[in-house]
């Protein structure tokens, strides 16, 4: 059995986490490509894609369920999952949120969609400790309830998606980290 902080190969995995650090650190992902860039709006698009590559992750567990489950997989993500919505939630609500309440043209309109995001944070956390357990479950080869840990696996990375397509459209309104405002780029650096 693979036992919880075995090193694990990703060779077929599509995020870069290679380590568990779930540590006091909230600001930690526990991805070592994204705990060692600065923090700013390239951060945060490298950061959304690596939450997408993890959807893309639990959705192929979730189509593996029941009789193809790839338990290395499943620990992986379990690894993954808390740590990086964690880091990017804490980056987020203590850097871009603040910044962007800062700034001349912030409205009621944004803080009401800030509060809106805040929200959605707190229950993907809490979804994301839940799904955490099922999938070591998975991946440890216990008895799980195949059909709720689907459901749970799909409405996680589905409403994660729409969670990150709401924030790029609503808050970087389709900013890339090659045209950003000089502003926000030195708030952030
Ligand atoms: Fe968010």
């Amino acid at each position: 059995m693979l036992e919880i902080g075995t090193p694990l190969e990703k060779s077929d995995m599509l995020t870069t986490v290679t380590t568990y650090t779930a540590g006091p650190n909230e600001a930690k992902t526990g991805n070592a490509r994204l705990d060692a860039g600065k923090w700013g709006l390239d951060w945060l698009h490298r950061a959304q894609e690596e939450q997408l590559a993890l959807c893309l992750e639990l959705e192929e567990i979730a189509d593996s369920l029941p009789a193809s489950v790839n338990r290395q997989k499943c620990i992986y993500a379990a690894k993954a999952l808390g740590p990086l919505i964690k880091g990017i939630h804490h980056y987020e609500e203590t850097v871009l949120f603040p910044q962007m309440q800062a700034s001349p043209e912030a409205n009621d309109h944004l803080a009401m969609t800030l509060e809106r995001l805040k929200f959605e944070h707190c229950e993907d956390e809490c979804f994301a400790e839940e799904l955490t357990d099922a999938l070591l479950r998975l991946g440890s080869g216990s008895a799980v309830n195949m059909e709720a840990v689907g459901y749970m696996l799909r409405g996680f990375f589905e409403g994660l998606r729409r969670h990150i397509a709401f924030e790029r459209e609503h808050l970087l309104m389709g900013v890339r980290p090659d045209e950003r405002p000089q502003a926000a780029a030195n708030a952030v650096s």
